[in-house]
């Protein structure tokens, strides 16, 4: 579904990511892997038209997409939730949901509350006002509004509450049933165990690991090399 071909990314001078390639089939919950700083919101941002690699290129669905815009490739299905769950703080959680583009009509409001219950009990609710969780569900249902076929989440549980935590992965798993895709960033291979087939590890801008996640947690040296545990 996605080849993204040794790409380079530079902000200005400075030299990002080298040589970064992965890939994700069909249905995957892939994991990009790595500590503060090695490169996962810019292996997305490349991924979803944000920045635009110097060198490599970037495979959609059997089409080359290198350079197309992030309008472009939320047309072709390809959605990024950044790390800090940006929703619109004025508007409430139904207008929040309401304002995105749709690619198709496969998602509505209320399929959207049957993934994220608790979203349900609050749709008047100003999203500025919203809980840590609240918000994360809240930017991912935004996501699904626009009928991904790939979703790229930067962190989606990154300071929730351990339960809250728990009752999100469950729903990403969801999304996954539904057929979508997920590309998925943490900083470690616990907090996405749940979640994950396989995973890439990122360091300084390079992947320097791929693997399943038994291979994973059978690698010592990997997981220990990489504050992993
Ligand atoms: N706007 C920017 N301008 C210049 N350098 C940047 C910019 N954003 C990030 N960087 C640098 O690029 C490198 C990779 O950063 P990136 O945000 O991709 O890491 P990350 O893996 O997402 O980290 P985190 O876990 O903290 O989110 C870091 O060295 C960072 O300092
Ligand atoms: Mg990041």
């Amino acid at each position: 579904m996605l080849e993204v071909d040794g790409i380079h990314t530079y902000y200005g001078q400075s030299h990002i990511l080298f040589e970064v390639s992965l890939s994700l089939e069909k249905g995957e919950i892939v994991g990009l892997l790595g500590r503060n700083g090695a490169g996962k919101t810019t292996t997305m941002k490349s991924i979803c038209g944000m920045l635009h690699p110097r060198k490599g290129r970037l495979v959609f669905e059997g089409e080359e997409v290198t350079g197309e815009k992030p309008y472009q490739l939320v047309r072709r299905g390809i959605c990024y939730v950044p790390d800090d769950r940006r929703v619109f703080a004025d508007l409430t959680v139904d207008d929040n949901l309401d304002i995105v583009y749709r690619r198709t009509g496969e998602w509505s409001r209320d399929r959207v509350y049957e993934v994220f219950p608790p979203l349900k009990e609050i749709p008047g609710r100003r999203a500025g006002f919203l809980s840590g969780g609240e918000k994360a569900m809240l930017a991912v249902g935004r996501a699904l509004m626009s009928g991904p076929k790939l979703l790229l989440l930067d962190e989606p549980t990154e300071g929730l509450a351990p339960l809250i935590v728990r009752s999100l992965e469950e729903q990403i798993l969801r999304l996954k049933d539904a057929g979508i895709s997920i590309l998925l960033s943490e900083q470690n291979l616990k907090s996405s165990l749940a979640l994950i087939d396989r995973a890439y590890i990122i360091d300084n801008g390079r992947i320097c690991y791929r693997g399943t996640v038994k291979e994973l947690e059978n690698n010592e040296e990997i997981r220990k090399m990489h504050l992993m545990l």
